[in-house]
């Protein structure tokens, strides 16, 4: 009795009419999908990496995706900054490894333009005979970047919103999960052959556990927790562990103490936020785990996964993460294959949109807010 009532289907009642799946153009057309990019990821905060992968002055990584290709370093002041990786004199390419160190000073490989960390331009060789031309006129070109408990961010609107309007109060909720302290044990790249939304939406619903995910479902029942009512900057829900399960691993099992800030309720629980419009954040007891999806065509996405740890938990000797990875390289396999065919379907000339179901209510949430954006530019 109480297992019945615990996983009904109690969410709100739908209507046929108003819930119905995009028309194919959203998943298939390079031009909605230029037009998605300027109206979203050009428009929004977009997870970049981890503020550990910038120890030191001058270590910096580069985020490169449909066009855009930034650096995001560590300057002098130990500030985290960005900035278009392209001279300020020809536009040649600045950076070209995915990370490193940069000695100091930026330099430009063609003509030795030179620049700080902190973007200023400071040699620009043959330029005194041109009338007019000042080096502070000539600095990269900025682009917002802010951090959160170890995440760090970019924005490459000329006037972002406000980054804490971005969180919405999630930095608050997602406090005790002491973020901050984590370490990166394990990051896998995927390339999926797929409309970066379909990513989303795939994340965004259970329905499809118990037939694509038989060892997630065994370890939490896809009908279990809830979702929030979806919000413009993220959507987000939790599930629960059934009886017995420690986190989501091969087993089930835990060698990992929960992290230490979390409470009795979380230890029993999962977390899954997707922040609009690149990350996906799963919270377990003992580990987090993230997706950054970069948008490469229309009908492609890179992701980037990453497993990251306790520093407690990694000094133990007998410290071993191949529980986690292995459950969600089998997990993250089967939902980047449905993610696949969804896309073939959906480019099949005979796609029709489709009636979601009352439990897909993020997804629509998602096709609404997508048709909002859009709208909003034209
Ligand atoms: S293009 Fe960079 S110095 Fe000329
Ligand atoms: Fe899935």
């Amino acid at each position: 009795m109480t297992t019945t009532v615990r996983y009904a289907n109690n969410r709100p009642a739908v209507s046929l009419e108003e819930t119905m799946t995009l028309p194919a153009r959203y998943y298939t057309d390079p031009e909605v999908f230029q037009r998605e990019l300027q109206a979203v990821h050009l428009d929004m905060w977009l997870h970049a990496g981890r503020t550990e992968q910038l120890p030191d002055a001058g270590s910096y990584f580069l985020v490169r995706f449909a066009g855009v290709n930034v650096i995001v370093l560590r300057d002098q002041n130990g500030d985290i900054s960005a900035f278009h990786n392209t001279c300020r004199h020809r536009g040649t390419l600045l950076c070209k490894e995915h990370q490193g160190t940069i000695p100091g000073k930026i330099r430009c490989p063609y003509h030795a333009w030179t620049y700080d960390l902190e973007g200023n331009l400071v040699g620009a060789p043959h330029m005194e005979k041109v009338e007019g031309f000042r080096m502070q006129d000539h600095p990269l070109g900025k682009v917002a970047a802010a951090t959160w408990d170890g995440h760090v961010f970019i924005n490459l609107s000329a006037q972002p919103v406000p980054f804490a309007e971005h969180l919405a109060g999630l930095d608050r909720k997602f406090a005790p999960w002491g973020m901050a302290d984590l370490k990166c044990v394990e990051r896998r790249v995927y390339h999926a052959k797929a409309n970066w939304k379909l990513i989303f939406q795939n994340y965004s619903e259970c329905l499809h556990c118990p037939i694509a995910h038989p060892l997630l479902n065994k370890l939490s029942h896809y009908m279990s927790g809830d979702n929030e009512p979806p919000q413009p900057t993220y959507l987000g829900g939790r599930m629960d562990l059934r009886e017995g399960v420690q986190t989501l691993s091969m087993n089930g099992l835990s060698n990992r103490p929960p992290f230490p800030g979390i409470s009795a309720e979380d230890r029993q629980r999962v977390y899954y936020y997707a922040f609009l419009p690149n990350f996906l954040l799963n919270l377990h007891p003992d580990y987090m785990l993230t997706f950054q999806l970069w948008p490469v065509a229309v009908d492609q996405t890179e992701i980037v996964c990453e497993w990251h740890f306790h520093p407690d938990a990694i000094a133990k000797p007998d410290f071993d993460p191949s529980d986690a990875v292995d459950f969600w390289e089998l997990t993250n396999q089967q939902d980047w294959e449905l993610s696949d065919r969804a896309q073939e379907g959906i480019s099949n000339h005979g796609y029709q949109p489709g009636p979601y179901s009352n439990r897909e209510e993020l997804l629509f949430g998602i096709d609404r807010w997508i048709l909002e954006r859009l709208a909003r530019r034209q």
